[in-house]
């Protein structure tokens, strides 16, 4: 047995040993999906937020106090491993058997803005947005690419791989990279950002751009590393999610240890709020903190399969042809759905879904406000504005959106946006006036002159003159 960890599907809860895991990290009697557990876990998993049983008796961890004083001192370290803002909070991710082989580009340590203008666009007093766009490649995939990346090195892979939408293989390119290792990268060809396709690129990995869409290139990949030794990096593995729960430490480490009310994540492949979730849980079950947040789920309306489980009174998922121009989150068939949908019932949140036309007015409006992000994260305003006039956020609760990709992911979709050549007519057309007089004011089309002051004068007088001049 593995002297730090195993994994249980979260199907029918078996448990086995870690280096048993198949390459696929499926479970081989019902395909079900692990997780990591600990021997301070929760016995029935992490959807339970008892904190009576564990699953070998006793935690032993540091009591809270000494693990938050812990976490603050590291932050003061020279080590890499303690400027990392996944390895940070190493007793959370007990997996390494040698934190030697850890490879860390100082991940995590990401801002949590304060979003008054949002805040007032959404209706609520009090809005945060953790920027995990600030990471290394640009991604809230470095703080699980550090992790499963790792458990690659310590057992000995060569290659690793992933299929993508562009920033998981962005952040593995980056990693393997480092460590030193051989990766390929299986994306849908012509459905992703430049951005991100031009990093796997710059850190060398080899991109095979599929004709088919991510879920094609996912179900390719997953056949080709039981034929090959390929460790397998999407978050279909388990570790990955070890780092994505990360940050929702940090969450609570920069509001001194308050809890929000709720956390609002886009949905794509479902990994990351699974992730969260079991982090949050985590924490509840070992004392650090006595309640979760409510986290709810937004997908883009054209990849919303989560969304139309939880409104099929049979509870099927049903895969959709996905299409979107959040392109991060065009996937018709989540691997990860059964996890998030527990933590979304387990921590009472909800699954929304948002046109295209509200998240690209939510995107022009996060960056309004000096932060941006790419298009996926902005689903996130998009959907906290709809649970809010849904009632199911009220005015004083304390929200966090978690901005998952940086603004220059894709700056083609912000051009377009601003050159009012983003949408289609037919997608505009649901809009309300208030959305539309929004679009208006927030549009900002780089405006061509001669280079001639008399006409640079003349312009910006006219432009003042409607603004004003202070
Ligand atoms: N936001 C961004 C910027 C993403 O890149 C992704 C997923 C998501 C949200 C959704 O997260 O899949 O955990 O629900 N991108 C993956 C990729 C699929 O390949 O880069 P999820």
């Amino acid at each position: 047995m593995s002297a730090t960890h195993q994994l249980r599907c979260t199907n029918c809860g078996v448990t086995i040993d870690a280096e048993a895991v198949r390459s696929d990290f499926r479970c081989p009697d019902c395909k079900g999906l692990y997780e990591v557990i600990y021997p301070w876990s929760a016995s029935s998993g992490t959807q339970s937020a008892s904190s009576s049983a564990t699953a070998k008796g006793e935690v032993r961890l540091p009591n809270p106090g000494g693990l938050r004083h812990l976490w603050q001192e590291r932050k003061t370290s020279t080590m890499a491993v303690d400027q990392s803002g996944v390895w940070r909070f190493r007793e959370m991710l007990p997996f390494m058997r040698d934190v030697e082989k850890v490879v860390t580009l100082r991940e995590g340590n990401t801002p949590l803005y304060e979003m008054p203008r949002s805040a007032e666009i959404a209706g609520v007093d009090w809005l945060l947005a953790k920027h995990q766009g600030m990471n290394p490649t640009g991604s809230f995939k470095d703080t699980g690419m550090t992790a499963a990346l790792s458990v690659a090195v310590e057992r000995g892979f060569k290659w690793v791989a992933c299929a993508s939408t562009g920033n998981t293989s962005a952040a593995m390119a980056a990693y393997a990279a480092r460590a030193g290792l051989r990766c390929i990268v299986f994306i849908p060809e012509g459905k992703i950002a430049w951005g991100k396709l031009s990093q796997s690129m710059d850190y060398g990995a080899l991109t095979v751009q599929l004709k088919t869409d991510f879920d094609g290139c996912l179900k390719l990949l997953t056949s080709l590393v039981q034929k090959f030794p390929i460790y397998l990096l999407n978050s279909v593995n388990p570790y990955r999610l070890e780092g994505q729960k990360t940050p929702a430490i940090e969450i609570l480490e920069q509001m001194e240890w308050q809890v929000p009310e709720h956390l609002v994540v886009p949905g794509g492949n479902l990994g990351n709020s699974s992730a969260l979730g079991k982090g949050f849980l985590e924490m509840k079950h070992l004392g650090l903190i006595s309640r979760v947040p409510k986290i709810s789920v937004i997908q883009a309306q054209g990849a919303n399969p989560l969304y139309r489980w939880f409104g099929d009174n049979n509870r099927e998922m049903k895969p959709v042809a996905a299409e979107t121009r959040a392109t991060a989150i065009r996937i018709g068939n989540p691997a990860s759905w059964l996890k998030a949908s527990r933590v979304i019932e387990e921590t009472g949140g909800w699954c929304e879904q948002v046109s295209e036309q509200e998240i690209a007015l939510a995107k022009a409006q996060i960056g309004a406000e000096g932060v941006g992000c790419e298009p996926a994260s902005a689903v996130t305003l998009a959907g906290l504005k709809k649970l809010v006039a849904a009632g199911r956020v009220t005015r004083e609760e304390r929200v966090v959106l978690l901005l998952t990709g940086h603004t220059l992911k894709d700056p083609q979709f912000t051009i377009d946006y601003h050159k009012g050549a983003l949408l289609t007519a037919a997608e505009t057309a649901g809009a309300t006036d208030v959305e539309r007089e929004q679009n208006d004011a927030l549009r900002k089309p780089p405006v061509v002159l001669e280079a001639d002051e008399s006409v640079v004068i003349k312009a910006l007088e006219a432009r003042m003159a409607t603004v004003g001049s202070k």
